[in-house]
């Protein structure tokens, strides 16, 4: 068993409450390989701003745990040597079981998420509350979550979002004693989160799709004032890159995300961690297809993983300035 606070990582607790009092959101990237941990950490550090590493149960398998552990404590130490000593906190990203939790908390996870919004309401308290109870031990913090965002969620496909029920929320939070709570207002998984036939057009014939339901949010928020909220699925699908993929040889259809100026609406809320997955691996699949589309002859992994790692980098100190408003605040 290695303690996170050995390896320099923190839990999520203090960042939550200072960005709930600041109205800004942490940024919640996933990684799985060394140049987006490279280019995260960059970032994060020119920015200054905390950070939350995440590694879905996928990406534990893809990396390994022990190199994972290590990773992690190099993103610590990478900090450092760029000049700052920046908050960085491991997370598990849609925890499915208590073994899985048990697991990453004891290979040095500082945060983990038990995801069991698609079972029975009673069924979700139980187990996020087994895993509460074994975390704390450890100052490991939990997120829990109540909705089921429409898509692929933790290997559960739902056709449509089952919304938070406000209702719910306080009992839920008091039964558990989870330390953040993740909701479904209609964001959803990956790279099509709405069809154009649920998108209107604007003047520019740009498509606009249906907003997120600021209603609920508020509602949450009155029902668990000051309680930290996280967002999944907060891709904005960047539209340049969905072109430049397509352009050099891809084939994405209909790719759709959630405009940024809804994400930054959330974040001056009680939303204090804003997940993004999806615009990174676009960031990173377009700089990879421009370079073996250009440059035919390359094959030095460098000479395409690096464009990759630069355009990663970019896409994530803009997402700290414009949309999550984390900058500054490490
Ligand atoms: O929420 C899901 C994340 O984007 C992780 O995706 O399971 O393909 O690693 P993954
Ligand atoms: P996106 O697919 O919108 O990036 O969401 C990522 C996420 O929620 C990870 O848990
Ligand atoms: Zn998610």
């Amino acid at each position: 068993m290695v303690s996170y606070k050995d390896l320099g990582l923190v839990n999520s607790r203090e960042l939550f409450n200072k960005a709930i009092k600041g109205g800004y959101a942490i940024p919640a990237f996933n990684f799985n390989n060394m140049e987006q941990m490279q280019s995260i950490i960059q970032a994060c550090v020119l920015m200054r701003s905390p950070v939350i590493l995440q590694v879905s149960s996928g990406a534990r398998q893809y990396a390994n745990q022990t190199l994972l552990r290590y990773m992690a404590q190099g993103a610590v130490e990478y900090a450092k040597e760029l000049g700052y000593n920046i908050p960085i906190v491991l997370h598990l990203d849609h925890g499915s079981s208590f073994e899985l939790c048990v697991s990453c908390i004891e290979y040095g996870f500082s945060s983990v998420m038990i995801d069991a919004s698609h079972l029975p309401y009673e069924e979700n308290v139980a187990l996020t509350k087994k895993v509460v109870d074994y975390a704390h031990k450890y100052d490991v913090t939990v997120e829990g979550e109540l909705g089921v965002l429409a898509g692929i969620e933790d290997d559960v496909k739902a056709e449509h979002h089952t919304y938070t029920r406000p209702e719910e929320v306080e009992d839920f939070v008091k039964k558990t004693q989870v330390d953040s709570l993740a909701i479904s207002i209609g964001t959803s998984h990956g790279a099509n989160k709405f069809t154009p036939e649920q998108c209107h057009r604007d003047e520019n014939g740009i498509l606009i799709p249906p907003p997120l339901r600021f209603d609920i949010l508020k509602e949450i928020e009155k029902k668990i004032p000051g309680f930290p909220i996280v967002l999944h699925g907060s891709s904005s699908v960047p539209q340049d890159l969905v072109e430049k993929i397509n352009h050099y040889g891809g084939n994405l259809k209909d790719a759709i995300g959630i405009p940024e100026s809804q994400l930054r609406e959330a974040a001056s809320s009680a939303v204090c961690k804003i997940n993004i997955d999806s615009d990174g691996r676009l960031a990173m699949t377009a700089a990879v297809r421009e370079v073996l589309f250009t440059k035919p002859e390359e094959f030095d992994p460098r000479k395409y993983l690096g464009p990759a790692r630069d355009s990663l980098k970019e896409l994530y100190m803009h997402k700290i300035k414009a949309v999550l408003g984390s900058d500054n605040k490490a």
